[in-house]
C-alpha cells in the first residue's frame, strides 16, 4: 500500500485525476471503477478538464459505480445516478450505454446484482477502481462487519452512515435504509486501486485502513492485501498515523514517478 500525503484535497484530486486520466491514455478502452461521495468531486472535475483542454478521450472507455440507494429513482437528486451524470458523465464524451450504475429500483435485486458482477467480468474486469472512506473505514456501502469476501448485494446503512450522507437527501428522515453495493471482493478483484481521503473526520478510518489489522470491523482494511494500492490522504487525515515520516518520503518517490 502505497501511502500519498498531500497538503490538501485540491492537490490529492489533482493527483488522482492524473493517474486515472493515464490508465486511459495507456489504455483506450479502459474500464473505470467510480465512487461517489463529496470526496471526488474535484477529481470528476479535473477529469473534465483534462476531456476538454487536453483532448482526454472516454469514447472507448467503460465505468462500473460502486453502489446506489436502493428505491430511489435514478433521476431522483440524492441517487447516484444523477450524481454520476451531473459529476461527471454529461461533461465527457463516455457513451451513456458504458456506463453503469447499480440499479437500485431493481425489482430482482439477486439478478440485477449478479447481472453487475457478469457485467464488470464481461468487460474485462476493472482497470483501476476509486474509492472513498466512510468514517467507519466502510468503502462502498460495505459497513463493519460485513463479509471480507462479499459480493455486489442489497446492504443495509448504519445510522453514522447515513447521518453523515443526510446531505443526499435534506434530512435522516429522507435518508435511504438500504443501498446496493459491489461487495469487498469484487472491489478487490480491480487491477489497481486508488483511494481518497481528507480531513480530520477521516483520521480513524485511514489509522484502521493503513496501520490498523485487517478486520471486517474497519472493511477498507482488506486493502493491505491487495497488491496494487495508492491511499492519497491530506495532512489532516493522516494525524493519526504512526509512521508519517516514512509515508512522507514515500510520497517524494511516488510523486517524482508521476511526473
Ligand atoms: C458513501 C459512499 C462511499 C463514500 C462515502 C464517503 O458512503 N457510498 O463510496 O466513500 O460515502 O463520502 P464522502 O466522500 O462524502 O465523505
Amino acid at each position: 500500500m502505497d501511502v500519498i500525503i498531500v497538503n490538501d484535497n485540491l492537490e490529492g484530486c489533482t493527483l488522482g485525476a492524473k493517474i486515472i486520466s493515464d490508465v486511459v491514455k495507456t489504455k483506450s478502452n479502459a474500464v473505470l471503477g467510480l465512487a461517489t461521495g463529496k470526496t471526488p468531486i474535484p477529481l470528476y472535475g479535473e477529469l473534465v478538464k483534462k476531456h476538454n483542454e487536453e483532448g482526454l478521450d472516454f469514447t472507448n472507455v467503460k465505468s462500473f459505480n460502486l453502489d446506489e440507494y436502493y428505491n430511489v429513482p435514478p433521476t431522483k437528486e440524492g441517487s447516484y445516478h444523477y450524481f454520476m451524470n451531473y459529476q461527471l458523465f454529461s461533461k465527457i464524451n463516455i457513451k451513456k450505454e458504458n456506463t453503469h450504475v447499480p440499479n437500485g429500483m431493481a425489482q430482482d435485486v439477486e439478478k440485477e446484482c449478479n447481472e453487475y458482477e457478469e457485467n464488470i467480468r464481461n468487460a474485462g474486469g476493472i482497470d483501476i477502481q476509486l474509492l472513498g472512506i466512510g468514517r467507519d473505514g466502510h468503502i462502498g456501502f460495505n459497513e463493519p462487519s460485513c463479509s471480507l469476501t462479499s459480493r455486489t448485494r442489497l446492504e443495509a446503512l448504519m445510522e453514522d452512515t447515513r447521518e453523515a450522507n443526510i446531505s443526499d437527501f435534506g434530512s435522516i428522515e429522507l435518508m435511504p435504509h438500504y443501498a446496493i453495493t459491489m461487495g469487498i471482493g469484487t472491489i478487490m478483484e480491480a487491477k489497481e486501486i486508488l483511494l481518497l481521503a481528507f480531513g480530520e473526520s477521516k483520521q480513524d478510518a485511514v489509522k484502521g485502513l493503513v496501520e490498523g489489522p485487517i478486520t471486517s470491523m474497519c472493511p477498507a482494511s482488506i486493502l493491505q492485501m491487495h497488491p496494487n494500492v495508492k491511499v492519497i490522504i491530506d495532512i489532516a487525515a493522516s494525524k493519526k498515523l504512526s509512521k508519517i515520516d516514512f509515508y512522507k518520503e514515500k510520497t517524494k518517490l511516488i510523486i517524482n514517478n508521476e511526473k
